[in-house]
């Protein structure tokens, strides 16, 4: 982990810095009102990211992105998630066209807590200012500046910024049924201004161990499910380094991150369980469950009484959602190229379109996004307007 950070902290450094030498955007279209360029990416994301919208609170954020939009002269979609919350994902283009060649899309969800917005000596922080509105800003001005300076058609490209994408992508989820048909997909991320060729899949278990309670002077009349599941994360802890690898992605990576069993020192334990990260780096998610799932059967084997199964003292609870490996294109020109082991929405929003491209970019650090220390730069935020319209163009041109 911290070899990892220190690349990336030595490769910020050596950035170059691009943001704040281009032309005053607002120069170039101080006339168009419907357009927010220059010194309005500062105070878009300023407004944006004062509004508290930690998960299923993003109502209010949403109301504003609308509105702001809305005043820019974009059509706006609010597609409301179906759970009496009122938080809806925003949906927007600016010209007649509605399934746009290119759809660029982030998400203005963030986890708690909520931490206050500040802007001191070019450094601006808080809550949600990387991840994720950092990108749905600059994605935002990068193609208000791409239009405005012709260099795109408005027909051409389309905003989608979704809730929930922090517990589990019900936001993206939902945007399944927009039937939108980009050819390409610009999705925003903290990925420290480099394109992400891809990140690792995910899943979850839950390991409920099942005991029979009885006096601890008489354990032979129980069966402690604290020892069934120490029995079973053995296995799963042997079994970690025998997981799926790939060149690409290293190892899948096992996290048993939660364990809690039974009420009394003097008491067998009649329940106990544990919940596990796991991060894919191969193959798919059944393969993964079905190689645990025989490993802890064999770990519980001396557990069982006569006709007894490995079901009937370890039940294993594994998401619904789990995914392998999630490959990204990354062949843009000129960007720095890696993988990240975080996961993201991407695997949510079906292709709808043969040959679709997806792309991951975005300002700032994923190591302090969810930290109480989250800021970037000025620089980072106004770099990424510039890197967003280039692989806007590039894209754009590839499917001349
Ligand atoms: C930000 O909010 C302030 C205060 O409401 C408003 O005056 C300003 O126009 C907003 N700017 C942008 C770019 O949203
Ligand atoms: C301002 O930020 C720069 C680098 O980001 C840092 O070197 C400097 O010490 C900071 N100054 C103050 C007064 O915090
Ligand atoms: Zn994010």
């Amino acid at each position: 982990m911290w070899q990892s950070a220190l690349f990336l902290l030595a490769s910020w450094a050596i950035q170059p810095a691009i943001g704040l030498q281009q032309e005053p955007l607002a120069e170039i279209s101080a006339n168009k009102k419907h357009l927010l360029l220059g010194d309005d990416l500062i105070a878009f994301h300023k407004n944006l990211t004062q509004i508290e919208s930690i998960t299923y609170h993003e109502q209010e954020a949403g109301k504003w992105l609308a509105k702001s939009l809305s005043s820019q002269g974009y059509t706006v979609e609010k597609q409301y998630i179906d759970d009496d919350s009122g938080r809806f994902n925003v949906f927007a283009y600016l010209g007649k066209k509605r399934e746009t060649d290119i759809l660029v899309s982030s998400h203005y969800d963030t986890v708690p807590p909520f931490y206050p917005y500040y802007h001191k000596n070019k450094t601006i922080g808080g809550r949600g200012s990387v991840d994720d509105k950092a990108s749905l800003a600059a994605q935002l001005i990068a193609v208000n500046t791409l239009i405005t300076t012709k260099k795109l058609h408005a027909n051409d490209i389309s905003l989608l910024f979704v809730v929930g994408e922090e517990t589990g992508g019900d936001g993206m989820r939902l945007a399944n049924d927009l039937h939108l048909t980009p050819k390409t997909i610009v999705f925003g991320e903290p990925t420290e201004a480099k394109l992400v060729a891809g990140h690792k899949g995910n899943d979850a278990l839950t390991i409920k161990a099942k005991g029979k309670a009885a006096h601890s002077g008489y354990p032979w009349l129980g069966r402690s499910a604290n020892e069934v599941l120490v029995a079973a994360l053995a296995a799963v802890i042997e079994l970690g380094p025998h997981l799926p690898r790939s060149e690409k992605y290293g190892a899948t990576t096992v996290n048993i991150g939660k364990i809690e069993g039974g009420v009394a020192g003097n008491v067998v334990a009649e329940s106990a369980a544990a919940t596990i990260a796991i991060r894919i780096a191969a193959g798919d998610a059944d393969e993964v469950e079905r190689e645990i799932t025989k490993a802890v059967h064999m770990a519980v084997r001396s557990f069982l009484e006569e006709g007894m199964r490995p079901e009937d003292v370890v039940e294993l609870q594994f998401s619904a959602r789990g995914y392998g490996p999630i490959d990204i294109d990354a062949d843009v020109p000129g960007f720095d190229v890696m993988t990240v082991n975080y996961g993201t929405d991407i695997p949510w929003l079906k292709k709808t379109v043969g040959g679709q491209k997806r792309y991951l970019y975005g300002p700032g650090s994923i190591m302090v996004a969810h930290s109480d220390h989250e800021a970037l730069t000025e620089e980072e935020l106004f770099g990424a307007v510039e890197d967003y319209q280039k692989i806007i163009l590039h894209a754009f041109k590839a499917g001349q």
